[in-house]
């Protein structure tokens, strides 16, 4: 049976596992970026989320590099730009919680990026592959923030080794929990 139509950009998306070294992103692209991110929603619009934003060529870039685990570090160097994903969990160090929903929301406003970023001609992969201790330490994060995640962005090709697959719209029904 055919798939029903969803927007195209939801379908096309794609996590790239190579990124061209020549593509540079313009203040203007990170700005829709970012723009993009502001924009999502969150519990009582709260708004917990913070980018860390390097790109390739920039100051501190190096020091996002110098964090990668050997896996990420084959790709996301080519990136045009890394981002590192935070989320506001406290309120300063008081130790009272800022957000119950603050993973959950970063993970909207990283989606927003992404999808903004599929719509620019550009490609994201999101990723885990670092040393997330040693790079909060080194960012100097502020009390109350996290770092979850961080994203490549550029301009990548789907990996043709790489079958993209989805579990079936039964099995993401909650009865398929079972
Ligand atoms: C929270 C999160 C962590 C991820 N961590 C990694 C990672 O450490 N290394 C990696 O290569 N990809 C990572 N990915 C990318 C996923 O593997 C990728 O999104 C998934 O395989 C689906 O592929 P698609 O995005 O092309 O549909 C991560 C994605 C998310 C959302």
């Amino acid at each position: 049976m055919r798939p029903p139509e969803i927007l195209p950009a939801l379908r096309e998306r794609f996590s790239p596992m190579a990124f061209d070294r020549s593509h540079t992103l313009s203040d203007l692209d990170v700005e829709a970026l970012l723009e993009a991110a502001r924009w999502a929603p969150s519990a009582g619009n709260s708004q917990p989320w913070a980018f860390h934003l390097r790109r390739r060529y920039e100051a501190g870039h190096d020091l996002l590099v110098e964090h990668l685990a050997a896996s990420s570090r084959r790709w996301a160097p080519d990136a045009s730009a890394l981002v590192v994903n935070l989320a506001r969990h406290e309120v300063g160090d008081s130790g009272l919680q800022y957000s119950e929903f603050a993973e959950y929301d970063l993970g909207q406003a990283v989606a927003h990026m992404t999808i903004q970023a599929h719509a620019m001609g550009l490609a994201c992969r999101q990723f885990r592959a670092f040393g997330l201790e040693a790079l909060e330490a080194s960012l100097e994060v502020a009390p109350g923030w996290r770092v979850l995640t961080m994203t490549a962005i550029g301009l990548g090709e789907p990996d043709p080794s790489t079958e993209r697959t989805r579990r079936t719209i039964g099995e993401l029904r909650s009865e398929g929990t079972a």
